[in-house]
């Protein structure tokens, strides 16, 4: 049983996985024994060191994903410092909060470039080389907000519908020749990017009361569905989207 979800000797790409969720991810798969590469807006060194503590290779390397003409830069940087790349998670993400009729282009843009362009991109550039070996993991970061409209969040809600929509599309082309795309859809997590709800006491209150599992999630709460898409246990598996949730789309 071990054997199915055991990552050892696995090469794995974590954006965003300085902190919150990409990075309880990283740490999950680096006990699952992959070697991993967390990519952020800024180094994150003390990461490394966690997760090198489970006795794997880590790096950690600062690269803005939103640069996507220098997406071919970053994927050769980590294959020269890991090797080649079995599991891609596609988590970093951002969020803008605006009024729909006000939202400004440029945080439209913004939020379109990372959440779903930089997402397609190293989806193409990593998939190329697992689609040549006929093996490969790849983990889109997708949301609640893939099924629900969501207030003042509308590219964010657009960005996670596509992304949610792009994991099919290209598990389609991809399940028979070896590669894996599916996406986790997490609930409400209490990470950084939901300061602003957390802090608002009567959001934060009616949240809670909506989720059946009465209580936020943590980034603990996604290791589990990261380990076992991205291991031998989740084979027959494609183009699906998990949610962790608490229950709350079963509400
Ligand atoms: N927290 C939640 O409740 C929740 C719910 C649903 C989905 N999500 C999704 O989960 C993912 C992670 O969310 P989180 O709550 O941990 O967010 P977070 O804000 O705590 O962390 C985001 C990470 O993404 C990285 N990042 C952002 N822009 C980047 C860029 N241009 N280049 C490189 N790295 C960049 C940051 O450095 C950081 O490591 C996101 O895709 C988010 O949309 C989060």
């Amino acid at each position: 049983m071990n054997e199915l979800f055991s990552l050892q000797g696995k090469n794995a790409v974590v954006t965003g996985g300085s902190r919150g969720l990409g990075k309880e991810m990283a740490l999950g798969l680096a006990q699952a024994g992959a070697n991993v590469a967390v990519i952020s807006r800024k180094s994150a060194p003390e990461v490394e060191e966690e997760l090198k503590a489970y006795g794997v290779h880590a790096v950690s390397i600062a690269f803005d994903i939103g640069q996507i003409e220098q997406h071919e830069e970053l994927v050769n940087l980590v294959e020269a410092q890991l090797g080649p790349v079995d599991i891609l998670i596609n988590n970093a993400g951002i969020q803008k909060r605006h009024p729909a009729a006000e939202f400004p282009q440029q945080d439209w843009q913004a939020v379109m470039d990372i959440n779903l362009h930089a997402v397609f991109s190293l989806c193409q550039l990593f998939g190329r080389p697992m689609l040549a070996r006929g093996a490969g993991k790849i983990i889109n970061i997708a949301s609640l907000l893939s099924y629900q409209g969501g207030v003042n969040i509308p590219a964010y809600t657009a960005s996670k519908h596509a992304v949610s929509g792009l994991t099919k599309a290209l598990a389609n082309e991809w399940a028979s020749k070896g590669v894996h795309v599916n996406a986790i859809a997490p609930g409400y997590m209490a990470t950084e990017m939901n300061d602003a709800l957390i802090n608002d006491e009567t959001r934060s209150r009616q949240i809670l009361e909506r989720i059946p599992a009465q209580q936020w999630g943590s980034g603990q709460d996604m290791q589990g569905a990261a380990v076992f898409l991205a291991s031998a246990a989740s084979n027959y598996i494609h183009g699906f989207t998990i949610a962790v949730d608490g229950g709350w789309l079963a509400g």
